[in-house]
């Protein structure tokens, strides 16, 4: 499907972003581990969040999820039940590595796939470390792609070294540490997101994070409330639109702002953007609080691989605003993202490079020159969301209509974006 964007003269008005995609899927699977029934609202009716619920139905977990609020009956692990048939992740990344922790422990055999990106995802780093707790996995053919067989059964703990800073491979080593007997180490992977962690304390796990370690040991986990807050990386799309745009001013209500989520907010006022924070809060162990932005001036930035984790989903949005920056902005260190929804390096600077930018491929980030002033293109989402949303922000700074191909991949993490675009731009 095409969506069209034409360029915008301000961004203004006050929106509550969708809920956490992150956060909502931990609810669920938390929510189906846990003893009895938890409550987690708003839930993100997306179609990642989606996938997760669908896999646990076919899991034999009962759910409800009537408007936004998702009520989960958990029975403990032991609640599983062997499906049917080949569990389907979607394009979600965060269900198939995260049901794999789950899955690694329970007494039966599963196969968990997913679409055709998906299909192409590296799971070698789920796959050995839950070899090592004692699952027996296989991926597709001899390699370590999905669809993953997945024999669980007894697990005990490691003491594993990440190699990459991925809160979905911690947060798969953790739920199978949750039903391992002694005590999992996890080293390194601090600077990933921490949701896991977080739920995981709130619902009563026997688990510690102390600088670059976290321990977690059995336990059972109490169901309960959980309230989720909107999705920073969703709020990042508006709030660079704003950015970008002379004369704009923008509020955000209830986003989340988890440090280990916040960077795209420290690199934009680093570049000379001002954003203010205010409403303050946490709850269920989640900071929160509103935005408010208005169009700046920019210059370059440097971003190196440190901090690249704590703004991953970003990081292909950065490109749009460098190409309004004065100076060079360049980023290092972000290899990740050529094994995400799609190529998100090759991605954004090919269809970018159609719109003017003057961008080009690092081997694990890229290059751009500004100020350029982007004109309207024919482009191409690739299948993946955030390059979709990515393009339409670039598209408002252009002159003309802009068309963006395979806009469907937005309802992944963002449903209705298009339209909450169309109600604050002028
Ligand atoms: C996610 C973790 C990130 C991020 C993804 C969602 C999560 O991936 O890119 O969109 O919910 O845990 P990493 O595994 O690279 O941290």
């Amino acid at each position: 499907m095409d969506m069209i964007f034409s360029g915008a003269s301000s961004i203004r008005g006050e929106v509550e972003v969708p809920p956490d995609k992150s956060i909502s899927h931990r609810a669920a699977i938390l929510g189906a581990l846990a003893e009895g029934k938890t409550t987690a609202r708003p839930f993100l009716r997306s179609g990642d969040c989606l996938s997760t619920l669908s896999c646990l139905k076919d899991l034999g977990i009962n759910w409800q999820l009537e408007g936004d609020v998702l009520s989960i009956e958990g029975r403990g692990p032991e609640g599983f039940e062997a499906p049917a048939n080949a569990l389907d992740a979607g394009n979600s990344a965060t269900t198939l590595r995260f049901l794999a922790g789950v899955l690694a422990g329970r007494p039966f055999e599963s196969v968990i796939t997913g679409d055709e990106s998906l299909r192409k995802r590296p799971m070698g780093r789920i796959i050995e470390p839950l070899r090592q707790m004692g699952a027996e996995i296989a991926g597709n053919e001899g390699t370590t792609k999905p669809p993953l067989t997945i024999k669980g059964g007894p697990l005990h703990g490691i003491t594993y070294k990440m190699e990459v800073d991925s809160a979905q491979v911690k947060s798969a080593i953790m739920l199978a540490g949750l039903q391992a007997e002694g005590e999992t180490t996890i080293r390194g992977g601090r600077s990933s997101r921490d949701h896991t962690e977080r739920m995981l304390l709130l619902m009563g796990a026997d688990l510690t994070f102390e600088d670059d370690v976290i321990k977690i040991r059995k336990s059972a986990l109490s169901a309960g409330e959980i309230s989720i807050p909107g999705d920073l990386s969703s709020a990042s799309f508006l709030l660079a639109a704003a950015v970008l745009v002379p004369g704009s001013r923008l509020l955000l209500k209830n986003v989340g702002l988890n440090p280990a989520r916040a960077g795209f907010l420290s690199v934009l006022n680093s570049m000379g953007a001002l954003i203010v924070e205010s409403n303050y809060q946490e709850t269920d162990n989640e900071p929160r609080g509103d935005l408010e932005v208005a169009g700046a001036w920019l210059s370059g930035i440097e971003l190196e691989g440190w901090r690249v984790p704590a703004m991953i989903d970003e990081v292909p949005l950065l490109a749009v605003i460098g190409c309004a920056a004065r100076g060079t902005t360049t980023v290092c260190g972000a290899g990740e993202l050529r094994v995400k929804e799609s190529d998100r390096i090759a991605a954004i600077c090919g269809e970018l490079q159609k719109m003017g930018a003057r961008i080009e491929e690092l081997p694990d980030g890229f290059s751009v020159a500004g100020p350029v002033k982007l004109h309207a293109a024919r482009v191409d989402s690739r299948g993946d969301h955030r390059i979709a949303m990515a393009l339409a922000v670039a598209a408002l700074c252009a002159q003309g209509e802009t068309t963006i191909s395979g806009w469907e991949c937005v309802d992944i993490s963002f449903p209705g974006f298009d339209q909450v675009l169309r109600n604050i731009a002028n």
